[in-house]
């Protein structure tokens, strides 16, 4: 409960709202309360004052006992003393807290003066207002206020505020736990998928129509169950035609070492049969050869050593090592390629993909035929095309060429030998390189192969 996201999240939330919160309200209630005490105090000063300005007019018996008997009503206590701080009458009865105060208390402007301000400790607020006739003190009205009083106003200020601050941390947390719902019910959910997709189920999906951080969130997971799918059944084709292409040749092998055990074999049959075990031995070496080059690609155990190639002598080396081959079939192989063309690519992996490429031209197409290589550039990449007269791969095929082990027709490439595995190996080479690899086709008109590179540094 404590390590949930919600609850981290929203405790998070409730701390920070309730220390901002609580500066407010302690700000606020600070502030009022002083004012009220404030203004209690100044109006008992006002009135102290407005006592005193009558008895400077009349300053006699009849009205300083009128002042004392206008008080007696009120909840303030009035006392007036002759210049000697002797008292001459009080509202109320008067009480030693009253006497000591107006002892202690000395040098009162004309003003008038709050002589005791402390409402929280004693018992009574007071005020002093000096009564001047003709420039001398002729006594002081004394004003106390209950400090009850005052208690019970800020007493019901803070009632108000403790209700008020109830109901605002309650709002908060209802808040808090719907907030952190919306926005932790989403995360359960996607990480109950992920769930799902470790223990092997892999197609999740969580649509949302959020369009924020964790609808984009939710979109990847599904992507990525989608790209698992798609990656463990490609693993199971591609497993299925690995052990296809295994069984062929072995079974060869297998028959004709059984036929060469018969007796009675003459020696031209034992010639001719184990020729082909050892050419059926040498195309899965070939095979296992190819295979293990990809799983390196696919580690990225592979090394590319890169050096400034003149493209020219590559592609004329490469036409050099095939013209045997082609001329055997009498095909015309052209090479055109703009002098002084450099590149930075591994020489040795680029031949390798341009054998790959003319191989194929050559396997598919057929005797007297032509094929021409252009070499181009451009600013930052060259482009080599290889084209051919062959046969041709149909459309439906044409997306497929680059899968490992694909091959148009089975029995087409059984009878050249082919296992599928060539152009997709040029493709990696080309990719690691930074270059993009296409193919172009028209059955019956021939094929292109375009190898696009950065020339590097
Ligand atoms: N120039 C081409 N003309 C016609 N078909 C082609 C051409 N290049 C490739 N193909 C088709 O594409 C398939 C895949 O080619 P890829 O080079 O990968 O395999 P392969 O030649 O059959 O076998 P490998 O290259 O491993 O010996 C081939 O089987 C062939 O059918
Ligand atoms: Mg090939």
């Amino acid at each position: 409960m404590f390590n949930k996201i919600s609850f981290k999240i929203g405790f998070l939330f409730f701390v920070f709202i309730l220390i901002i919160e609580a500066f407010i309200f302690f700000t606020l209630y600070t502030n009022l309360a002083n004012e009220r005490v404030e203004e209690v105090m100044e109006s008992l000063l006002a009135r102290g004052n407005t006592h005193r300005d009558v008895l400077e007019d009349y300053y006699d018996h009849s009205t300083i006992k009128h002042v004392g008997i206008m008080e007696s009503a009120s909840e303030f206590i009035v006392i007036v003393t002759n210049e000697q701080e002797d008292v001459l009458i009080s509202s109320d009865p008067v009480e030693e807290e009253m006497l000591s105060l107006i002892e202690k208390t000395k040098n009162i402007p004309p003003e008038g003066k709050i002589v005791e301000a402390r409402w929280m400790e004693q018992k009574y607020i007071a005020t002093s207002s000096p009564i001047m006739i003709n420039g001398e003190d002729r006594g002081f009205v004394y004003m106390f206020a209950p400090t009850d009083f005052i208690k019970k106003t800020i007493h019901q200020l803070s009632e108000q505020f403790t209700i008020i601050s109830v109901i605002t941390v309650g709002l908060t947390v209802i808040t808090i736990v719907i907030l952190s719902r919306f926005i932790t019910q989403p995360l359960i959910r996607m990480k109950e998928a992920t769930e799902q997709l470790s223990k092997g189920s892999h197609h999740v999906s969580l649509h949302t129509n959020r369009n924020d951080e964790l609808g984009d969130l939710a979109n990847s997971i599904t992507k990525l169950s989608n790209e698992l799918e798609r990656m463990k059944s490609e693993r199971n084709e591609f497993l299925g035609s690995i052990s296809h292409e295994l069984r062929t040749p072995v079974t060869y092998i297998k028959g004709y070492a059984e036929i060469m055990n018969r007796p009675q074999l003459s020696r031209e049959d034992i010639v001719s049969f184990s020729k082909i075990i050892q050419e059926e031995a040498e195309k899965l070496a070939e095979l296992i050869r190819n295979l293990f080059e990809l799983a390196k690609m696919d580690q990225h155990n592979f090394v590319i050593v890169r050096e400034n190639v003149k493209i020219c002598d590559v592609l004329y080396s490469v036409e050099k090592r095939i013209r045997p081959v082609l001329s055997e079939k009498n095909i015309h192989l052209t090479v055109n390629c703009p002098d002084g063309l450099e590149a930075y690519v591994d020489p040795n992996r680029l031949q390798q993909v341009l054998l790959n490429i003319l191989d194929n031209a050559r396997k598919y197409s057929s005797k007297g035929s032509q094929i021409i290589i252009d070499a181009l550039e451009t600013d930052d990449y060259m482009t080599i095309a290889i084209q051919d007269e062959g046969e041709g791969i149909p459309k439906d095929d044409l997306p497929y060429v680059f899968e490992r082990l694909y091959r148009v027709e089975k029995s087409r490439s059984r009878h050249s030998g082919g296992s599928g595995l060539g152009l997709p190996i040029a493709k990696e080479i080309v990719m690691s390189h930074g270059g993009k690899m296409t193919i172009d086709s028209e059955l019956g008109v021939g094929t292109t192969v375009t190898i696009i590179l950065p020339k590097g540094e």
